[in-house]
């Protein structure tokens, strides 16, 4: 559960209000922030205390993380001469401190540990617009009026995406995750021709190392076929799409990531755990279900509630009926 950590006191303790860059530099505190969820919800993965504009700030990209907005560009994208500025990532040498982490974080983990990236489509809608958007409106005047100058920026994100995610394998993450957060403001037409290609590049690009490789996106109903074609093995789905239909669009042979609404932890226990419940017996077995929240855990969330979701995954057995979870 992506931010399963901002909903406990001892997270919260130990993080601060510092910014959030200058504490995933800190391999010894990113670590500790991996893995205080862990032990406090006892859950079957860890992910990464990271972030997405992580390797666009280590190549030079001014982006700085505000509070309360997110990501923001100092320079926007615009023009051919921005692509000088995204030069290709050296992990080694310039997310050393990620790589440190991740090895002090196996080091202590009895669970798998997710590696991640940000997909070329929603690091390029950062780059474009500079920070969080509702439209999207500048980057899909550039995908469609520079359709050049476009494929050559992501093409360099999918490099940067392909180069973190084999380093961090290489340090010792099990599986990965690249996530296309915002690729559900985007056609099935502007999908498979925009944003399809890049994420392909990366996704089969990471197909020699054998690790599950987990595709993830909000909104994306409309995208399912399309992705599952990106070369995964695991889509994610948000909760507007229940998961035995998302299996039907996604198709056979893959397995399936979601979809607990996130907002819906914020109701009583009780109806929280009827929810989860649901997600489990649309999830079906075959060939395989993540349970997770369609997205991050929002930070007002009660841990109890949270760990009371965990404990009902854990006892889940297929053919339970809903409300008697089986102990
Ligand atoms: O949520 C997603 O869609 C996943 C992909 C994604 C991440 N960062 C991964 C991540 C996206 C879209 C971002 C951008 C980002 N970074 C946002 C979204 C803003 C927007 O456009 O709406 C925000 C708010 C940030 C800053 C950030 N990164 C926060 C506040 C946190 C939580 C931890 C903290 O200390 O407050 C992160 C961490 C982060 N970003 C993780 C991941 C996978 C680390 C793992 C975790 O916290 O569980």
């Amino acid at each position: 559960m992506r931010q399963a950590g901002r909903s406990l006191p001892e997270y919260r303790r130990l993080r601060g209000d510092g910014d959030i860059l200058d504490a995933i530099a800190k391999p010894e505190l990113a670590a500790e922030l991996t893995l205080q969820p862990v032990r406090r919800y006892g859950v079957d993965a860890a992910i990464l205390f990271s972030d997405i504009v992580v390797p666009l700030a280590a190549i030079g990209v001014g982006v700085e993380i505000v509070t309360g907005r997110g990501p923001v560009i100092d320079r926007p994208f615009r023009k051919y001469e921005d692509l000088r500025r995204l030069r290709p990532l050296e992990p080694e040498a310039d997310l050393a401190y990620v790589l440190e982490t991740i090895r002090m974080v196996v080091g202590e983990l009895n669970v798998p540990l997710i590696g991640f990236a940000g997909a070329p489509f929603t690091l390029a809608s950062y780059l474009v617009e500079g920070g969080p958007s509702r439209t999207f409106a500048r980057t899909k005047a550039l995908m469609h009026g520079e359709p050049e100058l476009w494929h050559q920026v992501v093409d360099r994100l999918a490099d940067i995406a392909l180069a973190t995610l084999r380093a961090q394998v290489k340090a010792g993450a099990s599986a990965i995750q690249l996530f296309d957060s915002w690729a559900g403001a985007l056609s099935p037409s502007d999908y498979e021709t925009f944003a399809l290609p890049a994420s392909r590049k990366v996704l089969e690009g990471m197909g020699d190392l054998g690790v599950p490789r987990i595709h993830f996106g909000v909104g994306t109903g409309e995208l399912l076929a399309l992705m599952s074609e990106a070369g995964a093995d695991v889509v994610g789905v948000d909760w507007r799409v229940p998961l035995d239909v998302a299996r039907r669009r996604i198709g056979a042979g893959k397995a399936v990531q979601g979809n607990l609404d996130p907002a819906v932890c914020l109701a009583p226990a009780g109806v929280v755990i009827e929810e989860a419940t649901k997600v489990l017996q649309d999830a079906g077995g075959e060939p395989g279900h993540i349970f997770n929240l369609g997205h991050g855990v929002l930070p007002e969330t009660d841990p109890g509630v949270l760990a009371q979701v965990v404990e009902t995954v854990h006892n889940w057995r297929p053919g339970t009926p809903s409300g008697e979870v089986a102990g």
